[in-house]
């Protein structure tokens, strides 16, 4: 085994995966079936006989990536992960390495630290004080927020959700959930909130639906008459889900408005800003979230929009006390009063054993500055709002929401099942790689333009190759 030319070998492959990718040479997403891959890369094999090395690594790795979807193809407009930077996937390779499971501090100085100051960086950017460096100022009375990373958002909403039914029902980890809380959202929140729900055994019913207009965002004035729905059925608010932004159509609910009602009610705020929160960033997006800083608790995924590879997810609160009673439980040889020079995680989150989630995230921030990072989200956002321009356009199509993100729905005339056809026609072939979505109970296509390589001309492909497919489906 020899660890410095087997590492030269895979990112040489990795290197002519992302050229390959660049230069449109392979397809963007290669389906085989299951059966073949697991017989193409010789799985069986390879497990009773070991010795996966040298020429074999390289062998498997050439045909693992011939099957693996290129987000750095520019025709990749599918789900929302982000084209990570390759300084982050360098953070994925020495966290592997050490493997320090850093949710203990002495698992993990460096990791803990540097995630404690990431954390303390996206805090700043809410417009929330961060944490005290100086930890033994972490039990006195300021005011300050705090945070943690998570393995993703779906994750941190249900983190956030726990840590608003500690706040409004502490007893609930002792006594088991209460009967009569329940949640505020629009319908189109991320699943992951009705699945919290179902998690923390309050049952889905306990999901009560805002009124939306028609591009699904809240609408303020009439989030009273579900509140008081819900103290007529004797229930009490735990928390308010808003989305900063859908995952549907990438659309900001007015969050200074929704604040507003909360802070009359003192009602938890989450905002569930998974993919939208890195617009806080960008000096010309950065309005659509105004208001953030009223929240309780925000889910922010640097897996969507800051280039870092997955999963790093902040949950971040504007106050520490918020997730630091989050978990009432103990685990005596984890949670005693120790001295130690830094700070642990673990009290945080729900997992114990944890990645170094902060390095990826840093190592991006380090290389692009928040100047590129910002330059990022308006370079997507710009070519999101110019195929809205030329899609919106054409006579066939229809957008039933102009962008405010990276995020575009359309449809060419004709039935749910077409705009379906046409998507499984698209992936098969290889060519583009695009989503489908459900919104106002119509079927439409999806793109999330991830990559800064994509521009008008393969938007313009892409509607051709529609085109085709759809008159050839009614020869
Ligand atoms: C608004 C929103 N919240 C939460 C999630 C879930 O995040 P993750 O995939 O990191 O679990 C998503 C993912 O698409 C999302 O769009």
């Amino acid at each position: 085994m020899n660890f410095e030319s087997d590492a030269n070998t895979i990112i040489t492959a990795l290197k002519n995966f992302r050229q390959e990718s660049l230069s449109q040479t392979e397809p963007v997403i290669n389906q085989a079936p299951l059966k073949q891959i697991i017989d193409e890369l010789k799985l069986e094999t390879l497990v009773k006989e070991g010795n996966l090395t040298s020429n074999n690594l390289a062998l498997f790795t050439k045909k693992y990536l011939s099957f693996t979807t290129r987000l750095h193809h520019p025709s990749y407009l599918a789900h929302q992960a982000t084209i990570p930077h390759y300084s982050g996937a360098l953070g994925s390779l020495i966290d592997g390495f050490t493997n320090n499971g850093m949710s203990i501090y002495e698992m993990g100085p460096s990791a803990a630290s540097v995630e404690y100051f990431m954390v303390n960086w996206l805090l700043e950017k809410v417009g929330w004080i961060p944490s005290p460096l100086e930890l033994d100022k972490l039990n006195s009375d300021q005011k300050f927020g705090g945070g943690a990373l998570t393995h993703g958002g779906s994750n941190a909403n249900l983190t956030a959700l726990i840590a608003a039914r500690s706040r409004i029902a502490p007893e609930t980890w002792k006594e088991g959930s209460p009967k009569d809380l329940v949640i505020l959202a629009p319908a189109g929140c991320h699943y992951s909130v009705q699945r919290a729900a179902g998690i923390m055994g309050m049952g889905q019913n306990s999901l009560y639906l805002l009124d939306v207009d028609d591009k699904g965002a809240i609408i303020p004035n009439k989030i009273d008459s579900v509140y008081q729905q819900a103290k007529k059925d004797n229930k009490r608010v735990m928390a308010l889900v808003a989305n900063s932004c859908s995952t549907a159509v990438g659309v900001f609910d007015p969050l200074d408005e929704i604040a507003l009602f909360c802070m009359e009610h003192d009602i938890w705020l989450h905002v569930d800003g998974a993919h939208g929160a890195s617009a806080l960033l960008s000096e010309t997006h950065k309005h659509r979230l105004k208001g953030i800083e009223k929240a309780h608790s925000i889910t922010w995924d640097a897996h969507k929009m800051l280039q870092t590879p997955n999963l790093c997810t902040a949950l971040l609160v504007r106050d520490h006390i918020y997730i630091d009673q989050a978990f009432e439980q103990t685990g005596s040889y984890l949670f005693y009063e120790k001295d130690q020079p830094g700070f642990d995680f673990i009290n945080r989150t729900m997992e114990c054993t944890k990645g170094a989630l902060g390095l990826k995230l840093f190592l991006v921030v380090g290389a692009l500055g928040e100047k590129g990072l910002a330059a990022y989200i308006d370079t997507l956002t710009q070519t999101t709002l110019d195929a809205y321009e030329y899609i919106s356009s054409l006579p066939e199509f229809t957008c039933p929401v102009k962008p405010q993100l990276n995020i575009l729905c359309f449809k060419i005339d004709g039935s749910d099942n077409l705009q379906i056809k046409i998507r499984d026609r698209i992936l098969s072939d290889g060519a583009f790689h695009i989503t489908s979505t459900s919104f106002n109970d119509v079927r439409y296509l999806r793109i999330c333009i991830m990559n800064p390589k994509t521009d008008i001309n393969h938007i313009k492909q892409l509607i051709q190759k529609i085109q085709i497919i759809k008159s050839r489906l009614f020869l």
